[in-house]
């Protein structure tokens, strides 16, 4: 299990390296966000007419899903939990113009421990829980299905742990590839190549595959 004190969030070299550089090494990020944008119109802007949203943005970092979420629905109302104040300190100076904000500084473990934020309509997640350990996962997705409303919806924008080694390799060649190319599209004076295998080295990392998530969600309640 890593405690949140332990992780890589910690260093805020590695906050601000993600704050600035996300964009440029995050496969298909742009693509990621068009997304979210449907689901949450699709499922919930559309659905839910009476009342504000009540959104949780678990690994909120600086912001940047709220934020899409935001720029859908204005009056949503979202709950931003992170374990760095650093992050949570950028999220609420990127969103200082939206009212309805909730910044919680808080590890999942101890959200999990000790909870009074209610229910949620949306609880979303964007590469943050693949750094908990499978049975942290396990719990977690206990506590998301416990606070969802119902016709709650839930969705987890996370990186996944292939079932071979060589779909492995070629998943991290894929990303590589991606990267190489986007930096020569837009000529960046910085390289981003290196972030694959940084990823795949990084102790912090507890991706798994596709099926055990599956499986722990169903086993949690979920329907899919
Ligand atoms: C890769 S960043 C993603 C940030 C944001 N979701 C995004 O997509 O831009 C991962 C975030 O999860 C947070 N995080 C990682 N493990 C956590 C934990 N156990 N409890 C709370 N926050 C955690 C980190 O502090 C970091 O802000």
């Amino acid at each position: 299990m890593t405690e949140f004190n332990q992780s890589e969030w910690i260093e805020s070299e590695n906050v601000q390296e993600f704050i600035k550089n996300s964009d440029n090494f995050i496969l298909e990020r742009k693509q990621q966000f068009k997304i979210l944008g449907s689901f949450y119109n699709h499922f919930l802007r559309h659905k839910i007419k009476n009342r504000n949203v009540r959104v949780l943005d678990l690994g909120c970092g600086d912001g940047r899903i709220s934020h899409e979420i935001l720029k859908l629905d204005a009056c949503a109302e979202i709950f931003l939990v992170d374990g760095s104040l650093e992050m949570l300190e950028n999220a609420k100076s990127n969103l200082k113009n939206w009212n309805n904000i909730h910044y919680i500084h808080k590890s999942f473990q101890s959200l999990m421990k000790n909870d009074n934020l209610g229910n949620f309509d949306f609880v979303v997640s964007a590469l943050a829980i693949h750094h908990l350990s499978q049975k942290e996962k396990e719990l977690l997705f206990i506590y998301i299905h416990n606070h969802l409303n119902d016709g709650g919806c839930y969705l987890n924008m996370d990186v996944v742990l292939p079932n071979t080694d060589q779909l492995e390799e070629w998943y991290l060649k894929l990303w590589w590839e991606w990267i190489q190319e986007k930096e020569i599209e837009s000529s960046f004076e910085e390289t981003f190549r290196h972030i694959p295998q940084l990823y795949q080295n990084n102790p912090d990392n507890h991706p798994d595959t596709m099926e055990q998530q599956l499986n722990a969600l169903q086993q949690s309640g979920f329907k899919m």
